[in-house]
């Protein structure tokens, strides 16, 4: 797991009903994807600048329609860390810090290419948001685990969207 320096160890006192132990374990996990999903946003808008080619227009907008999707979640996913008595790491420079995702390839311009580069790296996120579905539920919190849920679902589908593109009947 990254490393956060200090403001990993900021903690508040509250009054929901989870051990200390348990809750700063979900607030670095919902750290960790709020890194997660604040770099991914800031990749589909990348694509959403840069984008070249015959379908301009509808992937210049089914692009910033997924990143202002990302960003509803980076928002539920930093407020979940602060109700649970953290602190949201959410700057851009703390979130490029401690993503997981690989870096979004600057050479690229036509349509496919950026389809393909963003269904491999939504491919990633889906798996990890997942991950912390089961995660969430085993350390008893419910309504975390209710809100990877619903990234899950979400990207799911904006995988889709993305892969429609490019997807071959195997
Ligand atoms: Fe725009």
């Amino acid at each position: 797991m990254a490393s956060r320096g200090k403001t990993k160890a900021r903690h508040f006192t509250t009054h929901i009903d989870l051990p200390p132990a348990v809750r700063e374990q979900l607030v670095d996990m919902l750290n960790d994807h709020l890194a997660d999903t604040f770099d991914l946003m800031s990749q589909v808008k990348q694509a959403h600048w840069n984008v070249k080619g015959r379908d301009f227009h509808s992937l210049h907008l089914l692009f910033d329609e997924i990143a202002g999707e990302l960003t509803e979640f980076v928002d539920e996913l930093a407020e979940r860390a602060v109700s649970l008595g953290g602190y949201a790491a959410g700057t851009a420079r703390m979130a490029a810090a401690n993503s997981a995702l690989p870096e979004y390839p600057a050479d690229v311009s036509d349509g496919l290419d950026h389809l393909r580069a963003l269904v491999e790296r939504f491919g990633l996120y889906s798996a990890r948001v997942r991950t912390a579905i089961d995660a969430a539920g085993k350390m008893g919190d419910q309504a975390t685990a209710d809100l990877y849920t619903e990234i899950a679902r979400a990207v799911d589908k904006r995988l889709w969207f993305l892969e429609a593109h490019i997807q071959r009947e195997v």
